[in-house]
């Protein structure tokens, strides 16, 4: 891993998902460490220089938006990705069907059904959770998703309003890079 890792010059970490569900507050509250309240549906790719992140490189955020980009153009920054943070809204369940449903068949299809580019599922507005939906059942949605993708490396909810996990979505992503290895479950259906 370490070999792996001194090749690399930086990662290209790409955030896809529906609108709204907050990908552009995202990057801006990462990289500011505050809310922004008011965001364009896009930012530019924003490097963060390695000595800020967790692993040392430096890392480029990409933002993308289905507001103002065509599925082509998407399409286009799929297969430049490192990593892929794939990103719904908790409050919001057609944003999580369509991970199935859209994204993760949209990503296979621009980079092979067996390719290796790690993908993490980010639940975002965490901070508008309704006490009667609790986390761990919310996060046991991801379990036949990651079954079927093998490519899905971890699932974790933040928010960008609350800042909550922001730190460690930019740390599993980075890891997810340097250090590949089988996803969690893999290991149940080679058994
Ligand atoms: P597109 O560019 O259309 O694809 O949207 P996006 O995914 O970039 O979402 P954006 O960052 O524009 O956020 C959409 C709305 O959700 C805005 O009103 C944000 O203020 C709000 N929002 C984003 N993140 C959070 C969050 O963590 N919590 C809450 N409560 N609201 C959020
Ligand atoms: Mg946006």
């Amino acid at each position: 891993a370490a070999s792996e890792s001194a090749k690399l010059r930086s990662i290209r970490l790409l955030l896809v998902g529906d609108e709204l569900v907050g990908k552009t507050s995202l990057i801006l509250s990462l990289v500011s460490e505050q809310f922004p309240f008011s965001v364009p549906p896009r930012t530019q790719p924003i490097t963060i220089p390695p000595d800020v992140t967790p692993e040392h490189v430096a890392t480029i955020l990409v933002d993308t938006s289905l507001r103002e980009q065509t599925e082509n153009d998407i399409g286009s920054e799929i297969v430049r990705a490192d990593v892929i943070c794939l990103v719904y809204s908790i409050v919001d369940d057609e944003t999580f069907h369509r991970l199935s449903k859209y994204w993760l068949p949209k990503i296979r299809e621009k980079l092979g059904d067996n390719h290796k580019v790690p993908v993490i599922l980010v639940g975002n507005k965490s901070d508008e959770r309704f006490e009667y939906r609790d986390q761990e059942s919310s996060l046991n949605r991801a379990i036949p998703i990651m079954h079927k993708f093998k490519e899905v490396e971890t699932s974790l909810e933040c928010s960008a309003k609350t800042m909550k996990n922001l730190a460690e979505l930019f740390f599993y992503a980075q890891k997810a890079v340097l250090y590949p290895h089988a996803p969690l479950y893999s290991s149940v259906d080679q058994m």
